[in-house]
């Protein structure tokens, strides 16, 4: 290479104007004006218009784009006429005195352009010219410059950055382990960390106080939109501290990052909501907050309704009617409804009941099935007037909460109530620390098995669902970015944790014993939390998938299609492993 770059495609401006500089970057475009070529030079920083003599320079004629190039040549000031004030570099131009052909490209299979239509697919499959694209290669800078920021903020704070092990000892939890085979020691795996939870939790007991680290997890679980097999967490865990104070240090990480990556200021401290109130009042443990349509309670009001579904559903262990009311619904239409309705159900509910109130009663929907009393009451209680259309859900406390809140959302989308211009950050506490398996018949851990309980266990076998957790999540706009807890940190409370979970003593000991000892030598009362670094970049760069955060994403069926990964392993590898396959192919049903 001949000419090495002294300045980039990002930065020339009219004040440089009459300078000798060095472009190096990849042919965006070529222009062929006659006499003239402009070539479109594209580097990181951006793009400057190159304009070149093909009489002086005969080499550009074979120019194409993705052709890697070196431009030596002089700044200088666009004619009136052609400056482009929609582009940082539009007022000037590099005339090139010498032209250097740094490397050839075969033609891309898609054009790279901000705005793309080409499929995923092949997006993913050639992923290094995807990232070519500016909307594309924005997330992952601005992903760079968030985990830059994260650094200094939690150093600030005196936290020390620790690394966990990645080949761990597999505890499934949540989701199933990723496994990898031990080659020395034949007939065992490790685990890959779901969360590095445990050993952030044994730092705290040697007295390493203030902990993160921006960490890779792995759970082989059925994805989806804001899911990835393998994704990122800032994980943290502190001693001697109290929810509130757990609260501090992450609402000042975000103040920042909103503050120096999007110039947005967010106060502090952020709202609470326990569950209970964000179930009731949303339909949901994540609640969007940027719209109103909250929900309301209606039980009491329709006890004594002869509407089957009404009288079923109260009869029902938990069992509740709440409302939603949309105002001024005269014009909503009935296939809005019917899509109300698929997703109340895709959610579990049995249906959506709904009626809309008329000057003189109700019509539609469930209208027949409701009295002149127990509307009247309803109205009240409500404050409904005509033309408003209410919405009912009836079934067990979290299924018909979690299907109008759903139902919810989609009104909100469809009737374009969100504003987008907004930043919600809330803090959900108080969550049940325990959640009933119908398909198992046991309880299990609403996040993990290491939360504190707030009140006194009850004894193992009775209705744990009044329990709840010193657990809270952190909510943005409507998504799950981070969950946390106040930890166990007594090694008796541990096991009857895992007594709850229907973990016999030996379980509990062959999976967790060594963590019990760690308890057992003078563990200090902590908590932490961990925030979803993908889904905070999503957010807050508006992409519409995770896949869009992440330099090189798995696509929903957990496949890298730039390397074709995962892939079948030699022989040979196999054979030092031990391993021996059952079967290729899909998992049977
Ligand atoms: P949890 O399992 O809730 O908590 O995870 C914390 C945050 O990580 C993000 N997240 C994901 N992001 C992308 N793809 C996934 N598959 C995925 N799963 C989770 C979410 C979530 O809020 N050890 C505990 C934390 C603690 O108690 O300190 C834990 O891992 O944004
Ligand atoms: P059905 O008598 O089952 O046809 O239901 C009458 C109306 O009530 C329909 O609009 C159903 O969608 C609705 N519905 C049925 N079950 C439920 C339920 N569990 N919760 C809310 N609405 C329901």
């Amino acid at each position: 290479m001949r000419l090495q770059r002294t300045r980039t495609c990002g930065e020339l401006r009219a004040s440089d104007a009459g300078s000798s500089v060095v472009l190096n970057g990849w042919v965006d475009s070529v222009r062929d004006h006659g006499g003239l070529l402009f070539l479109e030079l594209r580097d990181r920083y951006g793009y400057t218009q190159v304009v070149v003599d093909p009489e002086r320079h005969p080499l550009v004629r074979e120019l194409r784009a993705e052709f890697v190039v070196a431009v030596g040549g002089q700044v200088r000031l666009r004619p009136g006429d052609a400056k482009n004030a929609a582009k940082p570099t539009g007022e000037i131009e590099v005339e090139a005195l010498d032209v250097e052909l740094l490397n050839r490209s075969k033609t891309p299979p898609f054009e790279i352009v901000d705005d793309s239509k080409t499929r995923e697919e092949l997006r993913l499959e050639y992923r290094f010219l995807d990232l070519r694209r500016r909307p594309a290669l924005n997330a992952i800078e601005f992903r760079g410059r968030m985990t830059g920021l994260i650094r200094r903020v939690m150093q600030d704070q005196q936290f020390i950055e620790i690394e966990t092990p990645i080949l761990m000892k597999t505890s499934p939890e949540g989701a199933r382990d990723f496994l990898v085979p031990s080659r020395v020691q034949p007939g065992t795996v490790y685990g890959l960390p779901q969360s590095p939870q445990l050993f952030k939790q044994t730092l705290m007991v040697s007295g390493l106080d203030r902990y993160f680290q921006i960490c890779k997890c792995f759970r082989d679980e059925d994805l989806r939109a804001d899911r990835q097999p393998e994704f990122t967490q800032l994980d943290v865990e502190m001693s001697f501290v109290r929810q509130e104070d757990v609260f501090r240090v992450i609402e000042r990480l975000m103040m920042t990052l909103y503050d120096e990556l999007l110039g947005q200021k967010v106060s502090a401290p952020f709202p609470h909501l326990t569950y209970h109130e964000a179930m009731t009042r949303y339909g949901s443990d994540k609640p969007d907050t940027r719209f109103g349509l909250e929900l309301a309670m209606v039980s009491d009001e329709l006890r004594g309704s002869h509407f089957r579904v009404f009288q079923e559903a109260l009869a029902k262990p938990h069992g509740c009617i709440p409302v939603l009311r949309i105002p001024d619904a005269e014009a909503i239409p009935r296939r809005l409804i019917d899509e109300a309705e698929g997703v109340a159900k895709s959610y579990g509910a049995k249906g959506l009941a709904w009626l809309k109130l008329t000057d003189g009663g109700a019509t539609g929907g469930i209208s027949k099935f409701v009295t002149e009393a127990e509307l009247a009451v309803l109205r009240a209680k409500l404050n409904a007037r005509t033309g408003d259309l209410l919405l009912f859900g009836a079934d067990r406390f979290e299924i018909a909460l979690t299907a109008i809140g759903q139902v919810r959302l989609h009104f909100g989308r469809a009737l374009d109530l969100i504003d987008r211009s907004k930043t919600h950050l809330l803090w959900i506490t108080d969550f049940p620390l325990f959640a009933w398996n119908p398909d198992e018949k046991r309880w299990e851990a609403m996040h993990h098995m290491f939360t504190a309980p707030r009140q006194e266990l009850p004894a193992p076998g009775e209705d744990l669902s009044k329990v709840t957790g010193v657990l809270y999540d952190l909510v943005l706009n409507g998504n799950e970015i981070a969950s946390g807890s106040i930890r166990i940190h007594r090694p008796e409370i541990q096991s009857r944790i895992f007594e709850h979970v229907g973990l016999t003593r030996e379980e509990a000991e062959g999976k967790f014993g060594w963590f019990l000892r760690v308890l057992d030598y003078g563990a200090p009362p902590h908590g932490g939390i961990a925030l979803g670094i993908d889904r905070m970049v999503m957010i807050m760069t508006g992409a519409s998938s995770l896949r869009d955060t992440i330099a090189f994403p798995k696509t929903a069926s957990g496949s890298c299609l730039m390397t074709d990964s995962p892939s079948v392993p030699d022989q040979r590898q196999l054979d030092e492993l031990g391993i021996l396959f059952q079967r290729r192919g899909p998992p049977e049903p």
